[in-house]
């Protein structure tokens, strides 16, 4: 088998999923010159993910950072599909759907159906096992993970994880895809949670439990280490970003990994989590969102 995507270098980007996570990695990827292709099951889905796109590019633009011809660009290489068949002739393709170890491996036997046989099939999942996700496929060799971060545009890192089928040429394939980016990669095995995930989870489960604890007020927690560590966001404040559905998914995933107390989901992040109370996606979470700032939500007050 000849590898394609390495010897004549990616070209045709295809990227599965449309939502927070795979719309920042389009645009990356189109800004970067590629070629890209997003795939979507459900139209609504699609427009909003490219239209997301499009804001940000033309805020850009307004704020003078980005000449519009390049805007232009960028948008013209960037299509919006709902058939599998279309990443085809694709050189890479980066998953970025919700983290449903079911979902993905139904979605890869679709795409695979017209993969090009040596293309590099990359998931961006957070927390699931790479090993696992690569041997639901006929390409474990030519299957990395591709971590990026929230927001992608901005979020310099992104995690390129190897099972212990990838071989050396998709592993470095991956690896220089993402400096093509403009991202810095950093390697790392295929143990859940990676390098990021795998510290930063129980540093914000500690801050829940530190609250739940009552140690301190949540605002007063965001801001010690806002002010005493220089991060940009406090671990309640992340959590909303993050979205607290992600959070729990993942803890739930790293506790059953790894069978430690410091990544078992605290009771409020669990309760939050069965409320429908996500973060700033769904207005709510540990922060109220609606109002003109935001405030500590009744519900964590309780
Ligand atoms: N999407 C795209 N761009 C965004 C953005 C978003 N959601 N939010 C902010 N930006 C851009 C702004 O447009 C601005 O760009 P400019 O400098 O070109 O004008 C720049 O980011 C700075 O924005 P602001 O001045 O409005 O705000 P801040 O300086 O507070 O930065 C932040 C916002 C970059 C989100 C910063 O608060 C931050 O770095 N927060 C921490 C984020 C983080 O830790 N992410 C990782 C989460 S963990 C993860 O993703 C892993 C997962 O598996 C759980």
């Amino acid at each position: 088998m000849t590898n394609n995507a390495d010897s004549r270098g990616i070209k045709r980007v295809g990227v599965a999923g449309a939502g927070l996570m795979g719309n920042g990695i389009a645009q990356v990827s189109a800004m970067a010159g590629y070629e890209t292709v997003v795939l979507e099951a459900r139209e609504p889905f699609l427009q909003r993910g490219m239209a997301a796109v499009e804001k940000r590019l033309d805020r850009a633009v307004d704020k003078g950072k980005l000449d519009s011809a390049d805007r232009d660009g960028a948008l013209g290489r960037l299509s919006g599909t709902l058939s599998a068949a279309d990443l085809g002739g694709c050189d890479i393709v980066i998953e970025a759907i919700t983290e449903n170890l079911d979902a993905k491996k139904t979605l890869y036997a679709d795409i695979e159906k017209s993969l090009l046989p040596d293309a590099i099939l990359a998931s961006n999942t957070s927390s699931l096992s790479i090993t696992e996700l690569a041997a639901s496929t006929s390409r474990p060799e030519r299957f990395v993970g591709l971590h990026f971060f929230n927001p992608v545009p901005v979020m310099a890192l992104v995690e390129v994880v190897r099972s212990g089928a990838t071989s050396d040429s998709a592993a470095d394939a991956a690896f220089s895809f993402a400096v093509s980016l403009g991202k810095k990669p950093v390697s790392c095995r295929d143990n859940t949670g990676f390098i990021v995930n795998r510290l930063l989870v129980p540093y914000m489960l500690d801050a829940i439990r530190a609250y739940e604890e009552g140690i301190g007020s949540i605002t007063d927690i965001d801001l010690a280490l806002k002010l005493g560590c220089g991060y940009p966001m406090g671990p309640f404040t992340l959590g909303d970003f993050v979205g607290l559905d992600t959070l729990y998914h993942v803890t739930e995933i790293m506790f059953d990994e790894y069978r430690e107390k410091r990544y078992a989901s605290p009771p409020l992040l669990r309760r939050l989590f069965l409320a429908g109370r996500h973060g700033r996606k769904t207005g709510i979470g540990f922060y109220d969102y609606r109002g003109e700032k935001p405030v500590v939500s009744d519900f964590v007050k309780r």
